[in-house]
């Protein structure tokens, strides 16, 4: 028998401590995750139906592990919704995508050639895995010095340049993954991450060519690009069309489907070629994913790629074109720099990112501003505010938010305002740590499972020492220090830094940090 709703013998005031979260009554437009909009997206009677898709594996019901009947119906559709061979629905998010994803491909003897930007689920996973990896930065600085050496005129580009400099693309990623695949012979896969959190997008037809010349599988973390399959022109092709054999999408952080909601595809030609085996990340996903996978999360995922597939593409279309319109209005206004979007080439145009830093004021007290207008946005440092938006923000929302921002712009005192070279060196800093790996003391397995003697340290005094933690920013959950590197004098300088400026590190507790005593190398 159905329970009645209404009258629910259980219910008693005050039993719903989240309602307390101050963002229940303040959020009038969301600029965040997840893409469903704190429920907008779903009505009572939906609501409903996913309460009652919560159940466990029946006779009556289908197994999300081992799908026979409409679990493999959905996925089939979804295999052809994405144009992929295989598309395996995850309900713990691409955190264990990622895990099932490396863990299918590598063993203990294999080695892994990884963007530096990646998710901490991928250092997590080689922690388990044990196997050799390389960042594709770290054959940044040979390149560079071969440019700077062949062409004189080039000598001021940073090593650090070609993530945010789009016109040095001879130090693009394609350059770096391509001398690290000549470098390394045993390189078996490459890991990278596009879109990444601010929506810049690498050229993966381009590195799928190389990574395939080499004899190796591209493996792509596109958590943040669940949507460009429903996109036009303005949005770039999804990593499965351009070539990549795996990929791992969050569908909850830019469609309207429950947080977890995600999926793994597999290429239909890394199947034909026999590069991929989909039986061999059935069997990891025993091994990551929870054993009672939930099916209400899975259901509010074949909602929105439902509708989505029915009404997302004229809607995505719209939600593009006036967010260029409010680019272009952003970029005319004084004080404020577009630091990332689709005005970049290949970006996604549903991400804006904003920086104050040149007329000194901190991307965080603007969002705190913003926070009491009712915009409430994806994340905030003193350099920079991201903001998500999606295709449920009507253009007065848009009007409104660039009318807001003028007005804190506009209203800030002098007092208010901070030197700007600080926020510039705080940017400088964050991009010099996602980009320049560190030395590496020892395997991040090791230091994981085999450190004993980690200790807490004030972080001003651990230079030269090995971190046992790792040091994040989160979100985006990017690591800026692995497991097992060490804190040399620089990064100490840099994120004492940080720190002093208000920037909040995941892994530094009252500028304290975890350190290994233990320095037998293994790396
Ligand atoms: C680039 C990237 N990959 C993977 C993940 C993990 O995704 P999920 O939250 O679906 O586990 C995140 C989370 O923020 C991310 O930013």
């Amino acid at each position: 028998m159905k329970p009645n709703l209404e009258t629910s013998p259980f219910a008693t005031d005050g039993d719903r401590a989240f309602s307390k979260m101050p963002l229940w009554h303040q959020e009038k437009v969301v600029l965040h995750m997840p893409g469903h909009i704190s429920g907008h997206f779903f009505s009572c009677d939906d609501c409903n139906y996913l309460i009652s898709t919560d159940t466990t594996e029946l006779s009556l019901s289908d197994n999300l592990h081992n799908p026979q009947g409409t679990v493999l119906e959905i996925q089939n559709w979804m295999q052809e919704l994405y144009g992929s061979g295989f598309s395996q629905i995850l309900t713990t998010g691409s955190t264990t995508g990622i895990q099932v994803m490396l863990s299918s491909c590598l063993r203990p003897d294999s080695h892994l050639l990884l963007d530096r930007r990646c998710h901490m689920s991928a250092a997590y996973a080689l922690s388990l895995i044990g196997c050799q990896y390389s960042f594709i930065q770290d054959f940044s600085t040979a390149i560079s010095q071969n440019i700077a050496s062949d062409r004189p005129e080039s000598s001021t580009i940073s090593p650090l340049s070609y993530l945010m400099d789009e016109e040095h693309g001879d130090l693009s990623m394609l350059s770096m993954i391509e001398h690290g695949l000549c470098t390394r012979k045993d390189i078996s896969d490459v890991l990278i991450t596009s879109p990444d959190y601010f929506g810049r997008c690498e050229d993966i037809t381009r590195i799928a060519e190389i990574v395939h010349q080499h004899g190796c599988r591209l493996l792509v973390d596109e958590a943040h690009g669940a949507h460009f399959v429903f996109g036009d022109d303005n949005f770039p092709d999804t990593a499965l069309k351009s070539g990549a054999d795996i990929v791992v999408q969050s569908v909850h952080k830019t469609l309207p489907a429950l947080t977890m909601a995600s999926l793994l595809h597999v290429s239909c030609e890394a199947i034909k070629s026999k590069r991929v085996n989909p039986s061999r990340i059935l069997s990891m996903l025993q091994i990551f994913e929870t054993s009672s996978p939930s099916f209400v999360i899975a259901a509010s995922l074949q909602m929105a790629l439902r509708r989505m597939d029915k009404f997302g593409r004229a809607q995505f279309s719209i939600a593009a074109e006036r967010l260029h319109a409010l680019r272009d209005r952003l970029s005319s206004v004084p004080g404020i720099d577009l630091i990332s979007g689709g005005a970049v080439k290949n970006g996604d145009p549903m991400r804006i990112g904003l920086s104050f830093a040149r007329v000194g004021i901190s991307a965080s007290q603007v969002a705190i501003e913003l926070e009491r207008r009712g915009f409430i946005v994806e994340m905030h440092s003193p350099s920079y505010v991201l903001m998500l938006f999606n295709i449920f923000n009507t253009q007065d929302d848009l009007d409104a938010l660039l009318s807001a921002l003028k007005d804190i712009v506009d209203g800030l005192s002098d007092s208010d305002r901070v030197d700007p070279t600080i926020l510039a060196h705080s940017e400088a800093i964050a991009r010099a740590l996602y980009t320049r790996p560190p030395e590496r003391a020892m395997h991040v397995r090791q230091a994981i499972f085999q450190s004993e003697n980690a200790r807490t340290h004030k972080l001003s005094e651990s230079a030269g020492m090995i971190s046992s933690g790792m040091l994040l920013l989160y979100p985006p959950g990017i690591p800026i220090l692995w497991p097992g590197e060490i804190l040399s004098e620089a990064i100490v300088t840099q994120l004492s830094y940080l720190i002093e400026h208000g920037t909040s590190i995941d892994g530094i507790v009252e500028k304290s940090i975890w350190v290994l005593d233990n320095t037998n190398s293994n790396a």
